[in-house]
């Protein structure tokens, strides 16, 4: 018989060595991705406040941060917009200039989820993030998906990046939701600790994937084998995500769970711990059949976790479906989203995110519309895009104020008109 591991192991080592450099190369040598500045302009919009408002608020001094002057603009670092944004709240007292959770709220969980591949659940979960924290709100995204796309496009290299180094320390990336999952009692501390990873956005941490997420699927396998048995130690298998989160949950004001394109354990425990699910799907046939399979499934998922927590379970507080890809002129899709706005009523989005080549373009470097400074030739397809997803991001944003029991938010969050 053939034996086919010495010549894939192989070609595994030099097509991640050649990936590397690729990614290194595009990175303009730099072997991590760092986060621009934003413009003068940029920083008005994101504050809510007007260009003047924040010509006054620089020269008045008083603690406000300065930005830096190149030119004959001033660009602002995220961090110097949250010191901004902290000012203005202390300065006003306004409300709108405090976007996280109240003293008394706990962070709020979103599993963008499918079992559908491809509809852009990565792509998805990486923007609002980075929407979200430009708004100001600190987030941790975990990649429950062993693809570990989301740890990529936060220029993480899942098998260079991610894992423990020798010496039982993190590697940049953090060691995945392993250590976790793998914890003993007493090690909360630690597990923790080496699961997540900071990353180059100042309130965006980390919770990375890599293949070696496997191993933690197959531990949570074989303990729902004994708790169905009843034999041997009866660990938690659909409660890790949620136990997790309950332990550093207080640093953040927003979860962000990104799922694996089929359900496994780590899914399970993404709709356990979730408090809002985000469907992405795509506008076509094939695939509203799938995600009406999707809806199936979750609405057994439901009954039974209202069956087996009880009062315990706190319910999700909302359900959306994402249509992506979307292209207005299509006539095809056209009448999907017809039929999808007849029959969902308000599980639908009002906000699609359109097909656009300013995502998924063949970019190694995987900067994200928020990161990147598109060229003039580009300016148009990237303000497209971005209006869509700032308005699902406004719309998602939303929710998770009703949730904790604020009304909803009405500003644009990052006005597209003011890109440079
Ligand atoms: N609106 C869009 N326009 C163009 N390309 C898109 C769009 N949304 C996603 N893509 C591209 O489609 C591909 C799949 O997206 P993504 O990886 O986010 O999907 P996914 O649902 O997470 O996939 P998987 O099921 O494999 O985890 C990516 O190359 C992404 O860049
Ligand atoms: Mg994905």
């Amino acid at each position: 018989m053939t034996k086919w591991y010495p010549q894939l192991d192989k070609l595994v080592v030099n097509l991640r060595r050649t990936q590397a450099a690729i990614v290194a190369m595009n990175n303009e040598k730099r072997p991590e991705k760092t986060l621009r500045a934003f413009s003068f302009k940029e920083t008005a919009s994101l504050l809510g406040i007007s260009d003047t408002h924040l010509r006054n608020k620089v020269a008045e001094g008083d603690g406000f941060p300065q930005g830096e002057k190149y030119g004959t603009n001033r660009w602002f670092t995220l961090e110097e917009i949250i010191a901004a944004r902290a000012h203005l709240y202390s300065s006003t007292g306004n409300e709108r200039y405090k976007v996280g959770r109240g003293e008394y709220d706990g962070p709020f969980t979103l599993a963008v989820t499918n079992f559908k591949g491809g509809v852009g659940k990565s792509t998805i979960a990486v923007h609002l993030s980075q929407h979200l924290a430009l708004r100001g709100y600190r987030i941790l995204l975990v990649d429950l998906d062993a693809q570990a796309s989301s740890t990529a496009l936060f220029g993480l290299d899942p098998a260079r990046h991610v894992g423990l180094a020798s010496d039982g320390t993190p590697l940049l990336g953090g060691a995945t939701l392993n250590p976790w999952i793998e914890r003993r009692d007493g090690d909360e501390g630690e597990a923790a600790r080496l699961a997540v990873a900071r990353t180059y956005w100042p309130n965006i941490d980390i919770v990375s994937a890599n293949a070696r997420l496997q191993s933690a699927e197959n531990l949570l396998s074989a303990r729902q084998t004994v708790s169905r048995t009843g034999h041997g130690e009866d660990r938690q298998y659909d409660l890790e995500v949620k136990s997790f989160i309950a332990h550093v949950g207080s640093a953040y004001d927003v979860v962000i769970l990104d799922t694996s394109p089929y359900i496994n354990l780590l899914a399970v425990n993404a709709f356990t711990a979730a408090n809002g699910l985000l469907v992405p799907l795509l506008p076509s046939n094939i695939d509203l059949q799938s995600t009406t399979e999707f809806l199936a499934f979750i609405a057994k998922q439901e009954r039974h976790m209202e069956r087996y927590f009880g009062a315990g379970w706190p319910g999700w507080s909302f359900i959306k479906l994402l249509p992506n890809r979307y292209v207005s002129q299509s006539r095809p899709q056209a009448d999907i989203i017809d039929l999808m706005k007849n029959e969902m009523g308000d599980l639908l989005m009002q906000e699609f995110l359109v097909e656009t080549s300013a995502l998924g373009s063949a970019n190694n470097v995987k900067w994200t519309l928020y990161e990147h400074m598109p060229a003039k030739s580009e300016d148009r397809t990237h303000r497209r895009a971005l209006a869509a997803m700032d308005a699902i991001g406004l719309e998602i944003e939303s929710k998770i104020q009703e949730f904790w029991g604020r009304s909803a938010v009405k500003e644009a969050a990052f006005d597209v008109e003011a890109a440079v």
